[in-house]
């Protein structure tokens, strides 16, 4: 009786270990579905922009728009804008289209922890 005590007791740790690790498995999953975007990688990819929206973020034209500072969120979906064609616009349009889903969260994390101009 005693022995099956033990048994029962060391499968409940087992099955334990075992919920454990499927959790870690799987928060580590959603975290990749969720794309958070990574500003050194957008830095990278961001070269293309710096000609229109200034190497700081800050447009060097005034009809152009600052990019510093500017709402992760909103950056990601004007960008996706551009690339559905909800948004249009003849410089934008076609930059927007090249940049891959990664792309967008990353140049989206990089612009917004950029300081915008005061
Ligand atoms: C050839 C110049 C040019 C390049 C290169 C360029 N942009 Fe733009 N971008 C513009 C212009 C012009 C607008 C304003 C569009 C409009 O008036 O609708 C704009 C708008 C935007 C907007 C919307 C800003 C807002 O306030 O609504 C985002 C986001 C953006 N660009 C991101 C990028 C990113 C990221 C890149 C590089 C991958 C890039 N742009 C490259 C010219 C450029």
């Amino acid at each position: 009786m005693q022995r099956l005590q033990f048994y029962k007791s060391k499968s409940k740790v087992f099955l334990a270990g075992i919920a454990l690790a499927m959790f870690c498995v799987m928060s580590v999953a959603s975290f990749a579905l969720a794309e958070v975007g990574d500003p050194a990688a957008g830095k990278v990819r961001a070269a293309v922009c710096t000609a229109c929206h200034g190497p700081d973020g800050i447009s060097v034209n005034d009809n152009w728009p600052n990019l510093a500072g500017q709402k992760e969120n909103y950056i990601i979906e004007q960008l996706e804008s551009f690339q559905k064609g909800t948004r249009t616009n003849p410089l934008m349009s076609g930059v927007a289209k090249m940049l891959t889903q990664k792309d967008i969260h990353d140049v989206a994390a990089y612009f917004s922890h950029l300081k915008p101009c005061n």
